[in-house]
């Protein structure tokens, strides 16, 4: 039977007694003595307590920058940026004229906001001509949101993953053309280098398969940044209208990069 009678119990442990205690680091220190059943409880020495949390916390601090150095390796790995691009961020793109900043704030604020941009499944579009920087601006957004968030990214020319895809069907390639796809659908951010790059009219295979990607993109939400030399209207024809308008839907961004290249800039 349940009783609400609520009784008090009497303390089973006697009030502690102040003594002086002596630590042979930290010397004499107020310690407190419990006798219980006839056994002594004394407290520790503070300034040793104290170092001993803080060296369980800066152990446990160092653990977990470990396991978030190992995280940020697996996801550099798997983002596959090449290793000349590796390395590319905002604060080494120089941008000196108007155009340059509006295209590198432009970026920034893209991987800024990924969180948002990812949400309405927002693509970007960095168009023009050769040598201006736009690779390095998709990697520097590659490497932003790795960095700051627990967002993926990879990249990808659009040559290398139809070569990938081909091996699939001769099997040189351990992997099947459905995880190579997969492979592309999953991580937060997809991007897409070098679209349009050959001058000939693209495939039913190329096709194809950029619709697979960018479709299934578009499914999950997941947004798409796409790497051309084209200009916006030539992109779309390019890449079939089905694909445009699927990257246009969320509000595209668009930035065009129309100013002379930047490699090397002694000329040859
Ligand atoms: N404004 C800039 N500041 C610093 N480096 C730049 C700038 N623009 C381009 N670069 C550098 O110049 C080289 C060429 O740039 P990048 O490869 O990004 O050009 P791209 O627009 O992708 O050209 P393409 O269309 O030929 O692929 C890279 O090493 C890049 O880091
Ligand atoms: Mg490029
Ligand atoms: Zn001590």
């Amino acid at each position: 039977m349940r009783s609400d009678k609520i009784v008090s119990m009497p303390s089973a442990a006697p009030a502690p007694q102040q003594i002086t205690g002596l630590c042979d680091d930290h010397g004499q220190f107020p310690q407190k003595l419990t006798v219980i059943f006839g056994k002594e409880f004394k407290t520790t020495c503070p300034e040793c307590s104290r170092i001993r949390l803080a060296e369980e916390a800066e152990r446990a601090q160092a653990q977990e920058a470990q396991v978030a150095r190992v995280r940020m390796a697996e996801k550099l790995g798997a983002a596959l940026i090449p290793k000349r691009f590796a390395g590319k961020t905002f604060a080494g793109y120089i941008a000196a004229t108007a155009e340059q900043q509006k295209a590198l704030k432009t970026c920034a604020r893209y991987a800024a906001e990924f969180k948002q941009i990812a949400a309405a499944g927002r693509c970007l579009l960095l168009l023009g001509k050769p040598g201006t920087g736009k690779t390095h601006l998709s990697v520097a957004i590659a490497n932003e949101i790795m960095s700051t968030s627990s967002a993926t990214a990879v990249y990808r020319t659009i040559g290398s993953v139809l070569q990938a895809i081909r091996a699939t069907y001769d099997h040189t390639s351990d992997k099947s053309e459905s995880q190579i796809l997969a492979s592309l659908i999953s991580p937060s951010l997809l991007i897409l280098d070098e679209i349009g790059v050959s001058k000939e009219k693209p495939s039913d295979f190329e096709l194809t398969t950029l619709f697979a990607i960018i479709n299934g993109r578009y499914e999950e939400l997941r947004p798409t940044v796409i790497v051309s030399n084209l200009d916006a209207k030539a992109l779309a024809s390019a890449i079939g209208e089905r694909c445009a308008d699927r990257l246009r839907e969320g509000g595209v961004i668009v930035i065009p990069f129309e100013w002379e290249s930047q490699r090397g800039k002694e000329g040859f």
